[in-house]
């Protein structure tokens, strides 16, 4: 048993900023991460990281708020989205005083680059690997701060003293063998649940494991329907390739050369927001003006030399995995699944309704995306939240001054789970189910949903549960204890058929479209019944809905055309 006042679970940007801002007020910090930190997906981020420095244009926080509160189709917390836009700038120079190596504009300070539905030139980069530099300066900064990693350590539930979060239990994969940790407080930063769908941008990895940790322990869920599609992906694999590439001048076209955005959006073209060139793309597709089940992302006329100085990691992600060098020829692209906007229901200090519980990153929902996010502002949210829940957190345990107790029994409870789970002999192999659960939710939950094809899913995702059964229902080859991979997909499995139940039950009953939730039945807005959030709750292994108002201090909900 391992104690800390603080445990943060996860170690991608978020967790790590947690981690850091947290060891700062003093308090003895943990980290548990399946990965290694540098390991993690925040590092797969490409194209940037918001914030209204106003290099490259005029811009202000106020512009950055109405862009997101806009592109959240309104259904995003404005008092939430002000204090992102407000701070976001403060955050990104205390990275680049940390070590970050920004890309520069010919007078040396910070470039930015426009995306989808900005409104501003605000996209602060690293080339195309922005992701994978800050996410090695803060494990950097995490090394440095003196924080506990324990590695390779798959969190499996959450432990209560019936009120208050009082640590977790985890499986240690190297040595074998349950971990109990015991904390003050509790911050979730384990992100998104992008492998629920087949042909996704995320890592391996992202299997929703936080979540539905939450969610077993009775924290309500928000949002859980909104599942982002990003419009360039590699057909083969699934591999993001930046909004950059639109950011920088790349041109989208379809079999017949056509520009076809402006047919969708007449203003923004290209840079229209990710829902609606998601979507333009699939109807182009659709409607037989696609290559291959593809369109175009034709980058040719941006030059060699553009290309091989803020585009390198696209060029060669085209060249290893499509076969195309784009200074010659288009990357044949799709829509795939890349961001859950949806999470654990936390406010703008992470705070969940649990005592001691918090969440930041992907894995929560505070909300500053509501139903479609703007490109650049994950990894913004990432070091804002990140920062704010590591103070409330660490606050919150020095001013707790009676320790909760841990019972040990949580631990004997989850050896006799693996146990069982272990020494099952009869089912199928946690990959068929875990393909089957990514083909209904690509099919029938994906950029456009209807009732017949959300109850589909439904069914699909319920039978996959039944025979799931809780982990009898596969079987593990790997007997051992030490770095068994099989046995950690099966747990990843439970938690990725929860969550994708969750996510079908919101999309069924939200009867309107909005953001990323596009449904042909329903193809309107409708504030008047659907202007609120969804609250997904456990209800004995259920999913109960439940709905909460959204916070709307200065925008009215209006039009939302580009
Ligand atoms: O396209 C991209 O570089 C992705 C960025 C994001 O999702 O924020």
């Amino acid at each position: 048993m391992v104690r800390h006042d603080v445990v943060v679970v996860g170690a991608g940007l978020a967790g790590m900023r947690a981690a850091i801002e947290a060891s700062r007020y003093g308090v003895d910090v943990g980290v548990v991460s399946k990965l290694h930190p540098t390991r993690s997906h925040s590092g797969a981020a490409e194209g940037g990281i918001n914030a209204a420095l106003g290099n490259a244009g005029e811009d202000s926080p106020e512009k950055h708020t109405f862009f997101t509160v806009k592109g959240s189709d309104y259904l995003g917390d404005q008092d939430a989205i002000a204090v992102m836009c407000e701070e976001g700038p403060g955050d990104i120079y205390e990275l680049e005083h940390m070590g970050a190596v920004f890309s520069r504009m010919e007078d040396g300070r910070i470039a930015q680059r426009p995306f989808g539905a900005g409104g501003a030139p605000r996209t602060a980069y690293a080339a195309d690997i922005t992701g994978h530099v800050l996410l090695h300066v803060l494990y950097e900064q995490l090394v440095k701060s003196g924080v506990t990693v324990y590695e390779e350590w798959f969190a499996l539930d959450l432990v209560t003293d019936g009120d208050r979060c009082v640590g977790l239990t985890a499986w240690d994969l190297l040595r074998g063998g349950v971990q109990g940790i015991e904390a003050g407080a509790v911050i979730m930063a384990t992100g998104g649940l992008g492998r629920i769908y087949r042909g996704t941008t995320n890592a391996y990895a992202c299997t929703g494991d936080g979540m539905s940790m939450a969610w077993r322990a009775g924290v309500p869920l928000k949002d859980m329907e909104f599942m982002q599609f990003h419009p360039t992906t590699l057909k083969a694999n699934g591999v993001l390739i930046t909004e950059g590439c639109r950011g920088e001048g790349g041109y989208l076209r379809n079999a017949e050369g056509d520009r076809f955005m402006f047919n969708y959006a007449p203003n923004a073209g290209e840079l229209a927001s990710r829902d609606v060139v998601s979507r333009s793309e699939q109807t182009e597709i659709d409607e037989g003006r696609g290559v291959d089940g593809c369109v175009l992302l034709d980058l040719t006329h941006l030059g060699a030399r553009k290309i091989m100085t803020v585009l390198h990691g696209s060029r060669e992600l085209a060249m290893d995995y499509a076969g195309v060098d784009p200074i010659e020829e288009p990357i044949p692209v799709r829509p795939g699944s890349h961001y859950h906007m949806g999470g654990i229901d936390a406010d703008m200090w992470g705070r969940t309704v649990m005592p001691g519980l918090y969440a930041a990153g992907e894995c929560a929902c505070v909300s500053v995306h509501g139903a479609n996010r703007l490109g650049g502002n994950s990894l913004l949210e990432t070091v804002v939240f990140g920062r704010r829940s590591g103070a409330a957190a660490a606050q919150d345990v020095r001013g707790n001054g009676s320790r909760a107790i841990f019972s040990p029994s949580a631990v004997r409870v989850a050896e006799r789970r693996i146990r069982r789970l272990l020494y099952n002999f009869d089912g199928v192999r946690p990959h068929v189910l875990r393909e089957q659960l990514a083909d209904t939710m690509y099919e029938n939950a994906g950029i456009f949903r209807t009732a017949e094809r959300l109850d589909r899913c439904k069914a699909d995702v319920h039978e996959l549960r039944e025979r799931y059964s809780d982990g009898m229902g596969v079987v593990i080859q790997d007997k051992s204890r030490t770095f068994n991979s099989d046995l950690i997909q099966a747990l990843e499995l439970g938690s990725m058929i929860q969550m994708a139940d969750c996510l079908v039950t919101g999309a069924v009953a939200r009867t309107e479209s909005r953001g990323a939730h596009s449904r042909l039945d329903y193809p309107e807005r409708d504030d008047e019944n659907w202007l609120r959030h969804t609250l997904t709750s456990y209800d004995d292994g259920a999913v109960a809905l439940d709905y909460k108002p959204v916070t709307i201090t200065e925008h009215q909900p209006a039009v939302r055309t580009y």
